[in-house]
């Protein structure tokens, strides 16, 4: 049994939805279900025993305590947290109370939890936290990309709450013993991407007719790993990482957003021609974010030396996968594009001046 967190948001449901896909044994996901959690990333599931979902809290500290001793897992695998840098911008206060208090409280209960196992099952169990390469700030141009020995230096109240859990789960190492593993991975793409990210936003905006919006120039650079890529990593690090360690995880695929979009218009016009004209057309550059990070890119080296893995995608192959998910998706986008949704996009997009490509 593994104890998973945020297992309906973007990642968490791709993890548990490969990691039963590949046999791994059976999963509790405990998800509070806010605005990023979506149990319909999970319908293929609906008749799987291996699969126990609690709608539920992190920090929660009574109903975690009680889920751990109900089900005794063998590893806590912690993907919950608000990741949304723009909606960190927006309102703060969600991202410490989640991000900051509420992987506290998790660690604080998996501590509980350990005490009490046998020296065995101490041996093999692991708390694996699930991290960005966002905690450690922005590269110049010319910079090496972001290794493990990195310092960290958040800019924004996403990245600062991240970096503040890596920093908890360091010290519940080093002053309790607790056998944790951190990953710290680039941009994730692919199926189930909630459409307030870059990349499924422009996929849906695109067919949609609307503007795809570019923040400032559009030249901020972002290294892109496919989703099955990351989840097989985070397996990796799971079965042969070494407590206490930190690894990166990341495509080798810097590209700037711009880029991106461009990629993304092009594969569009082939899968899912517009009436007249290209997708691009619908390009629009608009007030940039405050402190937008200007590059990200990560070395991936110590993860492929010591644990053999190393992306399956390409860019290239990743994305095609990724349009075509969203054009064969199109009822899992209609159910995301609630009421909540359209208030999202009216208070992050209404106030950002446009102007076309
Ligand atoms: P997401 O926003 O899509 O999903 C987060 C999930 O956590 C949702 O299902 C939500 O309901 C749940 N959740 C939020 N608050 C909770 C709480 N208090 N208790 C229980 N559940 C709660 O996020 P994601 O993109 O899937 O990211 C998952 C993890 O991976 C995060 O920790 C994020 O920092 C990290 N990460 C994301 C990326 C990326 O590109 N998306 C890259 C690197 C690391
Ligand atoms: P995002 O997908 O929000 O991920 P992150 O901020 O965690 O890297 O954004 C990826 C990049 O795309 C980032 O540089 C901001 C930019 N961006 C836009 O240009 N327009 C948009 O509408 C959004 C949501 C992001």
């Amino acid at each position: 049994m593994i104890f998973v967190t945020g297992g309906a948001g973007f990642i968490g449901s791709n993890f548990v939805l490969d990691w039963l896909a590949n046999g791994g044994e059976p999963v509790v996901n405990l998800d509070k279900l806010t605005y990023a959690g979506n149990l319909n990333n999970l319908l293929s599931l609906r008749q799987d025993t291996r699969h126990i979902f609690i709608k539920g809290d992190i920090g929660d500290t009574t109903l975690v305590t009680k889920l751990l001793a109900t089900h005794g897992p063998r590893a806590i695998l912690h993907f919950a947290a608000e990741s949304h840098v723009d909606r960190s911008i927006h309102g703060p206060g969600e991202f410490i109370k989640t991000n900051v208090n509420g992987t506290f409280s998790l660690l604080e209960a998996a501590r509980a939890y350990y005490a009490e196992l046998s020296e065995t099952e101490r041996a093999g169990f692991r708390f694996l936290h699930v991290s960005t390469d966002e905690v450690y700030g922005s590269l110049g141009p010319a910079d090496a990309p972001f290794t493990e020995q990195t310092a960290y230096a958040p800019n924004n109240p996403y990245s600062a709450s991240k970096a503040a859990s890596d920093h908890l789960v360091r010290a519940y190492h080093h002053t309790y013993g607790l056998p944790t593993l951190t990953t710290n991975c680039s941009n994730n793409y692919g199926p189930y991407h909630f459409p307030e990210k870059l990349i499924p936003l422009v996929i849906t905006n695109a067919l949609a007719g609307k503007a795809l919006p570019i923040y400032g120039d559009g030249k901020n650079v972002r290294d892109w790993l496919y989703v099955g890529d990351h989840c097989a990593a985070i397996r990796r690090v799971l079965q042969d990482g070494r407590p206490g360690e930190t690894y990166n995880i990341g495509g080798w695929n810097e590209k700037t957003n711009l880029d991106v979009v461009h990629t993304l218009c092009d594969i569009l016009d082939k899968l899912a021609p517009g009436k007249a004209g290209s997708y691009r057309d619908q390009i629009t550059f608009v007030t940039d974010r405050p402190g937008h990070d200007r590059r990200y890119a990560i070395d991936a080296g110590k993860i492929e030396r010591e644990l053999g893995w190393k992306p399956a995608e390409t860019f290239e192959t990743g994305i095609q996968k990724t349009v075509q998910w969203y054009l064969d998706h199109q009822d899992w986008v209609c159910d995301v594009q609630s009421g909540e949704y359209l208030k999202w996009v009216e208070k992050n997009y209404a106030q950002r001046e446009g102007r076309g490509e």
